[in-house]
């Protein structure tokens, strides 16, 4: 009998790339995927900490893990990522039934523990260069992740990232652009570039070998059969006239910027440590605005960060008015262990918290909606993913702006058609496939 994984996965795309990886590895290895966690051998967690439902979540997943355990000790429970991360050698203590904790990206030593002869508790928590050659099981033949850098030298005072995933290492240029190859050779036809910071990429290269984000950028446009760029997130910082103008000269790159604001009050950026300020933010979005025609521009933002008064939120409604997202991750501010926010003495109260949100959360709505109707009556390039959601009879797929469209058609997964928008809402586009003028199939 082959032994069986499952892997449950929390978190960002890193995560989501590190599960593929793991998947790979673990089918490498001899092993095969199981539907679900009881028909498992080899159980899985790949842990997110970024916000305290985050923990929760996964914690609620733990109690299971433990009775799948019980029922047959032979099985083995793993945790990997940043949750394990942040607590180390302190779940086996909290958690004995587990019986691998593993950092996030530390995937081969999942398989050093799976094949060391002693399957007791052990912890791997060093942070050591990524293990670019493991082989990814990849959820969809045709979109695949490049992570081009780990960890991050920033200290947003709310963010536990930097503590979970170490300093900034950027990797080899050509040990990425090989990665790409591989990607490409093996049907990839839109790859996505993965940091913290993507736009800081390279800084800590030795200078031989150090390249730009951007030329980066460019050497990914020059490839075979590479037809999208995407990249996340680039910190507003560090977002300069060369990334903006990649933007215009690779036919890859696609017209999409996810710009993360986190606030647009200037003293609460201050006291984030973001390092730049609401006029440094907006003078980018006009920059991207007036280089960049018709680029999909989303963002992340947290709402009651500590000491946030009601002329602050009023700010970041105004910035959040003024640009226009066409979609934004809305956060309510969460305390993490071990971070300076943390410790700040003015935490917003939950209610005004609450209030906030649902008043940000109906302005990002209204102005998406109002965005995506510049796209009716227009026919824009989609790669197809699979069958609607909400109604399998149409197609679901992605525009280059990033906007979800359904449609009705023939297509096939992987395919890039084109297709005429007629409605829109600030969540997705919907159409149909114009038959003549399938490209690139
Ligand atoms: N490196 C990325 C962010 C990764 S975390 C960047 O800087 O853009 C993704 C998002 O989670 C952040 O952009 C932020 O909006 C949110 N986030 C991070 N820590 C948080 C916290 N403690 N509470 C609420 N939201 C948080
Ligand atoms: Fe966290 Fe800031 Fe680094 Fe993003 S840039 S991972 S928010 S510390
Ligand atoms: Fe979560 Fe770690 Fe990503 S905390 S959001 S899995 S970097």
């Amino acid at each position: 009998m082959m032994k069986r994984f499952h892997v449950t996965t929390f978190g960002c795309q890193m995560n989501e790339h590190d599960s593929e990886r793991m998947k790979g590895m673990l089918t490498s290895l001899g092993y095969e995927e199981a539907d679900q966690r009881d028909q498992a051998d080899l159980i899985l967690f790949n842990t997110c900490s970024i916000r305290e439902n985050a923990d929760n979540r996964f914690i609620s997943y733990l109690g299971e893990a433990k009775r799948l355990k019980s029922e047959d000790p032979a099985r083995v429970v793993g945790v990997g990522g940043c949750w394990a991360q942040s607590v180390k050698e302190d779940v086996f203590r909290r958690f004995p039934f587990v019986d691998v904790a593993f950092g996030p990206g530390q995937i081969h030593r999942l398989a050093e523990f799976l094949n060391s002869d002693s399957l007791t508790a052990q912890g791997y928590f060093e942070f050591e260069e990524f293990a670019g050659d493991l082989p990814a099981h990849r959820a969809r033949p045709f979109q695949g992740w490049l992570q081009i850098s780990q960890g991050c030298n920033c200290v947003c005072s709310y963010c536990i990232v930097p503590s979970t995933r170490g300093r900034e290492q950027s990797r080899d240029p050509l040990a990425l652009i090989e990665e790409v190859e591989r990607l490409a050779a093996d049907g990839v036809r839109e790859v996505t570039l993965l940091g913290q910071n993507v736009n800081s990429y390279g800084r800590d290269l030795p200078a031989d070998t150090r390249i730009r984000f951007s030329d980066l950028l460019r050497r990914v446009d020059g490839l075979e059969g590479i037809e999208r760029i995407r990249y996340t997130s680039p910190h507003p910082k560090d977002m300069r006239e060369d990334v903006i103008d990649a933007h215009v000269e690779l036919p890859a790159l696609c017209e999409h910027i996810h710009l993360p604001l986190q606030s647009g009050s200037s003293p609460i950026l201050k006291k984030m440590r973001r390092t730049y300020n609401r006029e440094r933010y907006l003078d980018r979005v006009a920059m991207i605005r007036g280089r960049i025609p018709d680029c999909g521009l989303t963002t992340d933002i947290i709402v009651g960060f500590p000491g946030e008064t009601d002329e602050d939120f009023n700010q970041t409604l105004e910035v959040v008015d003024q640009v226009g997202y066409d979609g934004a991750f809305t956060f309510g501010y969460s305390p993490r262990r071990g971070t300076l926010a943390a410790e700040m003495d003015d935490q917003v109260p939950h209610p005004v918290r609450k209030e906030r949100m649902a008043a940000l959360v109906e302005l990002v709505q209204e102005r998406a909606k109002q965005r995506a109707q510049r796209f009716i009556g227009r026919s824009i390039e989609v790669l197809v993913e699979g069958p609607s959601r909400s109604d399998p009879s149409r197609i679901r797929g992605r525009s280059r702006h990033n906007k979800a469209v359904n449609f009705d058609g023939t297509a096939e997964p992987g395919q890039l058609v084109e297709v005429e928008i007629e409605t829109a809402t600030s969540q997705s586009l919907s159409g149909s496939e114009r038959l003549l003028s399938g490209i690139g199939v």
